[in-house]
């Protein structure tokens, strides 16, 4: 892990990337008061990598951030902005920074939006690169070396909220339902959303399924489902987002196949719900504004010591190898972790090579039959 040879921190630069996240602006606000308690100055950047590109800066001091604990979103506003994969925009974030005299950027995103600011504070491509601290931020819950990223919890309440209110009307009609949520290419969402709301199964990218053996799952778990006896009928499917078979076309071959065997009196279309980007907004809950609160904390104590390619991470109790993370000293719950170290682990997590993957898709294909009892 690296620590710049200058850390003296005069101002520090705060950015919101990719997909926004219930939980950016406790982040946002926490580093915004910490570094102002300390004499640090802070200078906003609009809309993520795009605002630093064209130079979208505006101070923020204690006013400013004052109200923005309880909102969803991010007040600073976020884009996802592909030009930052090009030698040519990184030179002239780099300037950016440097002509606004930011010392150390927060990055406070997702997996694409921590791989621009390890691509911006490359050695190889400026002799004084910006000093970058990231701050994982994004409901997928894709970001190796971390157990939760910002967003997350609120994003999983919002499902199991959608899919209370599902149970109740699934349940009077004795259907069955696929309600598809965000996740991108992870399935954490809906695993978890599946265990915490009663669901009958869940469907996930991880698992490597083709679309036949999708609809195979499905109608096994609708006829489970209605072979209950005095309860009712319901099925609950909660779909990632990435699985090999669209909602859509799901419903359509199941519902064939339903039709083609005795309903016996029961409803034989399902129905889906795609629950989309509600998933991603309203207000945040306690947790996130306190894991935002404390990954902020960790980012500006690390930013101020003058680390530089670091990554804040939440993992209660483990420890990790010297070179790839060390427990910060301003929470011991956090960890500060490596950042190219963290997204080589996202990649892996992303490709199912990692041991966390391969656990979460066997204790899940174990869960299979006991979801439907
Ligand atoms: O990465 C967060 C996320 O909400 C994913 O779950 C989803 O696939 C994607 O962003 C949606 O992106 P957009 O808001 O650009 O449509």
């Amino acid at each position: 892990m690296s620590t710049s040879s200058s850390p003296t921190l005069r101002k520090i630069g705060i950015l919101t990337s990719g997909g926004d996240a219930p939980g950016m602006n406790a982040a946002v606000r926490a580093a915004t008061l910490l570094a102002a308690a300390k004499g640090v100055e802070v200078a906003g950047i609009e809309h993520g990598y795009r605002g630093l590109l064209e130079g979208r800066f505006r101070p923020l001091g204690p006013s400013d951030v004052t109200r923005i604990l309880r909102e969803g979103g991010t007040t600073l506003g976020s884009a996802r902005c592909p030009e930052m994969h090009e030698r040519s925009a990184r030179d002239l974030a780099r300037r950016q920074l440097r002509d606004h005299g930011v010392d150390a950027l927060m990055v406070i995103g997702g997996n694409g939006s921590l791989a621009g600011a390890y691509a911006l504070s490359d050695p190889d491509e400026d002799e004084a690169p910006p000093r970058v601290i990231g701050i994982p931020a994004s409901i997928d819950n894709d970001v190796g070396l971390t157990g939760l990223s910002i967003g997350v919890d609120t994003a999983m309440n919002t499902i199991v909220d959608a899919c209370d209110k599902i149970h109740d009307t699934a349940s009077a009609h004795d259907r069955a339902f696929i309600v598809e949520v965000m996740g991108r290419d992870c399935g954490y969402l809906a695993m978890t959303a599946a265990v915490a709301s009663g669901a009958d199964a869940v469907l996930f990218p991880e698992a490597g399924k083709s679309a036949d053996a999708v609809v195979e799952q499905v109608l096994e778990t609708v006829r489970a489902t209605r072979r209950r006896v005095g309860r009712s009928k319901r099925a609950i499917i909660i779909q990632a987002e990435g699985v090999s078979i669209s909602p859509g076309e799901l419903k359509a071959r199941v519902d064939e196949r339903l039709r083609a065997e005795d309903g016996e009196g029961l409803e034989i279309e399902t129905r889906v719900t795609i629950l989309g980007h509600v998933v991603r907004g309203g207000r945040p809950s306690a947790f996130d504004r306190l894991l935002g609160s404390r990954m902020a904390n960790v980012g500006v104590a690390a930013a101020m010591a003058g680390r530089t390619r670091v990554m804040t991470s939440w993992m209660p109790p483990m420890d990790l190898p010297p070179e790839v993370g060390e427990r910060s000293k301003a929470d011991p719950y956090c960890l500060l972790v490596d950042l190219g170290a963290a997204l080589e682990a996202t990649r892996q997590l992303l490709d199912g090579d990692s041991p966390l993957a391969q656990w979460r898709t066997q204790v899940f294909a174990g869960l299979e039959t006991v979801l439907r009892l």
